[in-house]
Formats: structure tokens, sequence, C-alpha cells
């Protein structure tokens, strides 16, 4: 299994700590190691070809630096010089593996991701693996608690090998009056955004449903530069490729999914409120405090201090995020809410 490692994206909804010159995978925000590095620090290490990485072309010393310092080896990072989303990158990847004169099986992995029971997942990927053996393309589900948008719905059907299922039916990001049916109707699990194929499988897959995407992608490969770890594509020809996710642009379509349950305290980290949930620190109040803060009669709070003091009274369910630029004050209900500060500050660039 060879893992490849999507590292392109921005992460907007943990502003004002991640931006787009420092996303969110290249910060520590679960543990004392990067998100980047503890995507493959989680990893099963003696089942494991060398990991593919891919990012953009700016953030690239960044990622080098942070995989050196955790002394984790690597086969390379292919450089995007802008972003197409995952379809294109899981691509680039894919015929990287072929060009190699190899076919591996490929564990696709978001760089941004928390996985607090490494048992259960190892477990998972072993079951994967014998079915992305198979010519499967396996996703891993992982059973929802509420109806949430952001994420992919798998509808199980039939049983197959391993304990896992047929995908009956893959939808990205419905609506919330979808994601309410689905989640009352018991049969749908959330899409984790991990995947595992062999290469030549996802290809195949990919050349079927989005012709023009495989079509850019295999150009933009055929005049790569190799510069010490890095690959460049050719970026006239990536240019030319259309974004979207492997989601939208594979898995709604391929007959031939599979999907294995995933219960290992999986969660993608998409906010300030998930890292509070997340937190094993909160104290009595129910608070985490991250750095300087002094609270008076606050609960359930989320407090992350970079440089100054924060002082926080009589407030309940609030999210403070200071750094050396910018301070945050937000309900902790409203979080998702970020993307439109992210997107005011953009237009006013
Ligand atoms: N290299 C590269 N290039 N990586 C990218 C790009 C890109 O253009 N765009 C996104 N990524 C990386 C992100 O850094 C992240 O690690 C991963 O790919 C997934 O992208 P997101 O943008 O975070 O996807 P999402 O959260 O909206 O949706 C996906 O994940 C959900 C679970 O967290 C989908 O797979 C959903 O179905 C799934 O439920
Ligand atoms: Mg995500």
């Amino acid at each position: 299994m060879k893992p490849v490692v999507l590292a392109g994206g921005t992460g907007s909804r943990l502003w004002p700590k991640s931006r787009a010159a420092l996303p969110k995978q290249f910060l520590a925000l679960t543990s004392d190691k990067t998100m980047l590095q503890d995507t493959i620090l989680r990893l099963p290490t003696d089942k494991m070809e060398q990991p593919l990485f891919i990012c953009n072309e700016e953030h690239r010393f960044m990622a080098a630096e942070q995989l050196r310092v955790a002394n984790i080896n690597y086969d390379s990072i292919i450089l995007e010089p802008v972003g197409r989303n995952t379809a294109p990158a899981i691509a680039l990847a894919a015929l990287r593996a072929l060009q190699q004169g190899e076919d591996p099986v490929l564990l696709i992995l978001a760089a941004d991701h928390l996985i607090s029971d490494h048992s259960a997942f190892h477990s998972a990927l072993d079951k994967a693996t014998v079915l992305a053996n198979e010519g499967k393309l396996v996703t891993f589900g992982v059973l929802p608690n509420e109806a949430h948008t952001g994420y992919g719905y798998i509808k199980s059907g039939e049983s197959v090998n391993e304990g896992g299922f047929k995908v009956a039916e893959f939808v990205e990001k419905p609506d919330l009056a979808t994601a309410q049916k689905y989640l009352a109707s018991g049969k749908y699990y959330w899409n984790s955004g991990m995947f595992m194929f062999k290469a030549s499988v996802y290809l195949r897959e990919l050349s079927e449903h989005a012709p023009d995407i495989f079509a850019a992608c295999t150009s933009a490969m055929e005049n790569t530069e190799k510069d010490m770890t890095f690959i460049r594509v050719d970026a006239e020809a990536f240019a030319k490729c259309p974004d979207d996710s492997i989601d939208y642009a594979v898995m709604e379509h391929t007959a031939d999914a599979c999907m294995v349950p995933l219960d290992a305290g999986w969660n993608d980290v998409g906010s300030w409120t998930s890292l509070w949930e997340t937190s094993q620190n909160k104290d009595g109040s129910g608070n985490v405090v991250i750095g300087d803060a002094i609270l008076d009669g606050v609960t359930n709070s989320y407090i992350n201090s970079e440089q100054r003091l924060i002082a926080v009274i009589g407030l309940d369910d609030v999210v403070v995020v200071e750094t050396k630029d910018a301070v945050l004050v937000a309900n902790k209900n409203k979080v998702q809410d970020i993307k439109n500060v992210v997107s005011q500050l953009k237009a006013e660039k």
C-alpha cells in the first residue's frame, strides 16, 4: 500500500491561524506534531511503500521541512502550480506510480484529519487492502451523528468480503433536508474522505467519468521536472484541467465502489468547534484554553492565544483565537460563517 497525502487545501474555516500562506495541514492543532506529520506517523509503517505527497508549489519548502524533522521517508512531493481540487491531484499521483512501472494500491489520505484509535484504523486498512486488490474503489464510512452538509454520504448496499459493503449510492454534500432524511433512514454513512484503490483502477474510472481531467493530467505528467524530491508538472497543461473533487467526478458515478466501516475516533477538524469537541483537555467548566488566558464565569468555550493575554468574563460558548495580526471572537455555534470573513478579506485584497 502506497500512501498519497493530499495537502493542497486552504482550510479557511480555521482562520486566523490557517491562512493561504499557512493552511491547517501545516499547523500543530491536535498534537505537538503538525497535521501533515501525524497523517503519516499514524500509519502501520511495516505495510507501507514510500508515500507520495501532493501540494501547492507555494508550500513546498514547508512540506519538505516538516517531513524532514519528523524523519519521514518519502517518494516525492508533487507540486501543483494551481489547485484543481482532489480528482486531478489523485490522478497526478496515480500516473506517477504507473510511470515508476508499478501499479500499487494507493491509500488516499487528507492531510488534516484526526484519528484517535490507531488500531481500529489499521484493521480497517487491512480490510480495505483486500477489497482494493480485488479491483474495488474503497471508501471508509463513518456512522453519522448529525445531518452535516459538508460531507459525502454513502448508502450501504449488499455485504461483500471483509465486513465491507457495496456502495449503493454516493452523494457528495447533500442539502440539509436530504442529509436529515439520510440520517433518519439509518442506512447512510459519512464519507471520511480517505480512499483505497489500485492506481490503474482510479485512472480507468476517471477516464470514463471525467475524461477531460484524465486527459489534462496525463498531458501534465508527460513533461515533468524533477528538482530534489519535488516533481513539477507541466503548468500550462495542468492549468487547462477542470476543477473537481474525486467525490463528484468519480465516486458519485463509479459502479465499483465499496465501503469499509470505520469506527476509530475520526474527525475532520473542520472548525474551531470541532477542535473544542475533540479536545481531551477541558477544564471543569468545559473550556479549552491554549496559551495565556484569564477566564471568569466562562463555560464551554475555546480560547487560543498565541502572543497576548486573553481575558474573558461572563460568556458561554465562545471561540476566541488570537494571533499576531488578527483576533477572532465568535459564537461557538456560528463558526461555519468564518468563511464569509475570509471571502471578505480576499475581496478587499
Ligand atoms: N493536492 C491537493 N490539491 N490537495 C487538495 C486540493 C488540491 O487542489 N484540494 C483539497 N485538497 C486536500 C485538502 O488539503 C484535504 O486534505 C483533502 O484534499 C480533502 O479536501 P477538502 O477540501 O477538505 O474536502 P472536503 O472536506 O470539502 O470534502 C471531502 O472530505 C469529507 C470528509 O472530511 C469529501 O471527500 C467528502 O465526501 C468527505 O465527507
Ligand atoms: Mg475537509
